[in-house]
């Protein structure tokens, strides 16, 4: 394991006016490229959930508040993962490590290796293992999915909570996966992809238009623009074996929509400047908003 893959960079706390600025940049201009530490550097802990600090959209199926929901889908993940008391994880992207708190208290897996790119997210994760007494089961490393500073064959499960949408590429780290999965390990993801073109042709447009805005906006790179048959053929072609790709945005964006639209709590967490984009979504039905995206449930086998 690298030295340079370990350590942590402190990060003096911008200032209020630096921090507008750069939402006023990075959201109402095109002038301001972000890379994914970048943008989750500047959103810091304005976290999506109000209890934990969770950065996914949650799993509605029979949540109804944004708390249960990001819990929902962190357990979605892990529990078709089929995770237990044995199980070596590597979870990729894990934000602030609400979700390996999570597995710990309810699954209770021999370990856990988290890797995540953003500074700040991975010494406040630390802080707070730590306060849990978790330190010596969740190992959380400052270093990217795409190159995982960890042996061949070291884990059974790699999870990751929407985040392998920002990977460079996602096809390097199904690689990377492959190869620290054990024979007969598990790959599950809960991510974010490109929805099957709308046979319309204004609406196709319109969907073509929405994912140039989110590659743009959210750092996703050009080569992540997979539709589900395109993710289960690069799954395939990692080597993995009985890959799926289901989709389960019915169960995600119409009730974070429904969400945001009743309770007024989720957008109030969020800077100031990055209210107004999501209050503008609002005015449109759920469809539209997410019209250019197929959120899908991942799961696929390293042969044993
Ligand atoms: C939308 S957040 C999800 C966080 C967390 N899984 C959750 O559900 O709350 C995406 C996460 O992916 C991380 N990330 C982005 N690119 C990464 C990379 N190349 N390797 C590891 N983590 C990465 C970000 O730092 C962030 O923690």
């Amino acid at each position: 394991m690298s030295a340079a893959a370990t350590t942590t960079t402190t990060t003096v706390p911008r200032g209020k006016l630096r921090e507008a600025l750069d939402y006023l940049l990075w959201f109402y201009t095109p002038f301001k490229a972000m890379s994914a530490s970048d943008i989750y550097e500047l959103v810091s802990t304005n976290a999506y959930s109000g209890q934990g600090l969770y950065l996914n959209l949650g799993y509605w199926k029979t949540a109804r508040t944004i708390d249960d929901a990001c819990v929902a889908m962190a357990m979605l993940v892990a529990e078709t993962a089929g995770v237990g008391p044995a199980t070596e994880v590597v979870d990729v992207g894990f934000g602030f490590a609400d979700q390996d708190m999570l597995w710990m208290d309810r699954l209770s897996p021999a370990r856990i290796t988290g890797l995540n790119i953003t500074p700040t997210q991975v010494r406040i994760a630390r802080e707070r293992v730590a306060a849990r007494g978790l330190a010596d089961r969740i190992v959380l490393l400052e270093a990217s999915a795409t190159a995982m500073p960890l042996p061949d064959a070291s884990c059974d499960r790699v999870l990751g909570v929407e985040c392998a949408f920002h990977f460079d590429t996602r096809e390097a780290f199904f690689r990377e996966a492959f190869r620290v999965l054990r024979p007969g390990g598990r790959i599950v993801l809960a991510d974010v992809i490109r929805a099957q073109p709308d046979p319309r042709p204004f609406r196709r447009r319109v969907q073509a238009f929405n994912w140039k805005f989110f590659m743009q906006k959210y750092a996703v790179p050009e080569a992540n623009s997979d539709t589900r048959q395109d993710y289960q053929s690069k799954l395939t072609a990692a080597g993995f074996i009985r890959a799926r790709v289901d989709s389960i945005s019915a169960d995600v964006y119409p009730g974070l929509h429904h969400f945001m639209k009743t309770d007024p709590s989720m957008l109030r967490r969020f800077h100031w400047l990055a209210r107004l984009p999501y209050r503008l979504t609002l005015k449109f039905d759920w469809e539209s908003v997410y019209s250019a995206y197929d959120y899908v449930l991942a799961v696929a086998e390293k042969p044993a």
